[in-house]
């Protein structure tokens, strides 16, 4: 079935449930207009990890990977009261371009973009006792993905929803001979996952106007 098909129905979903408002709308528009990479979750991903998010009342978030900000304002946008969202950007350019999406969204006050290799600042995040996250959204670079879930489970406690975008990879997961680094990464993280008894997890496969890929929903027991 060709993705032309996916994309009509995701834009028909989207328009029922996944509506952006001024914020999401003018995110979107600052990230071409600011030439940066288009491989921000999804409309209709927004929402479902929105209703995740939400799933858990969460008062502590941490992001991995912010980009523009897209995910960032749909996950922020479950925090409780008073809750905060902190995310992780090696990007001077993407953080300044995110910070200011946040802003407009209303969630400056709730929402911390820290500027760094996410592998540097992980264990200061651990040594300041910022933790443990209700929720952990893994979105960053490819090939430390393991590390990033064995930080991801340092940060958490019992119940924590642990989510790791692009781990399906249009199937690309499948060829054990690929020397794709980024492929390598996610099929590392697969195989640690699976071996990991300590959370409960599965793997989700996801179509639709972006390319075929797949989304890990773990709860830490
Ligand atoms: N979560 C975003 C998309 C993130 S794209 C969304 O869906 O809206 C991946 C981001 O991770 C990029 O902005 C990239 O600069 C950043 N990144 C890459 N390597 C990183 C690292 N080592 N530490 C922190 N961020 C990193
Ligand atoms: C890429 C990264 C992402 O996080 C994504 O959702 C899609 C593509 C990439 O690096 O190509
Ligand atoms: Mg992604």
């Amino acid at each position: 079935m060709s993705n032309d098909i996916f994309g009509s129905v995701d834009n028909f979903i989207d328009r029922l449930f996944a509506q952006e408002d001024d914020a999401l709308v003018s995110a979107k528009k600052a990230i071409i207009d600011n030439g940066l990479p288009q491989i921000s979750i999804s409309q209709n991903q927004g929402k479902f990890l929105h209703i995740l998010a939400r799933l858990r009342n969460p008062s502590k978030i941490l992001e991995i990977g912010t980009l523009g900000g897209y995910s960032t304002i749909w996950l922020g946008r479950a925090l409780n009261a008073g809750g905060k969202l902190i995310s992780l950007e090696i990007d001077q350019h993407h953080a300044d371009v995110a910070k200011e999406n946040i802003a407009k969204a209303g969630l400056a006050e709730s929402v911390a973009v820290r500027i760094g290799n996410a592998l540097e600042e992980l264990p200061k995040i651990k040594s300041e006792n910022a933790g443990p996250f209700d929720v952990i959204f893994i979105d960053a670079d490819k090939e430390p993905y393991a590390e990033y879930f064995k930080w991801a489970l340092q940060l958490s406690k019992p119940g924590t929803l642990i989510i790791v975008d692009n781990v399906v990879r249009e199937a690309k997961i499948l060829d054990e001979h690929t020397d794709d680094k980024d492929v390598k990464g996610v099929q590392k993280f697969i195989k640690l996952l699976s071996e990991t008894t300590s959370v409960t997890a599965t793997i989700i496969q996801t179509v639709g106007s972006k390319y075929h890929d797949g989304i890990a929903l773990v709860i830490v027991n």
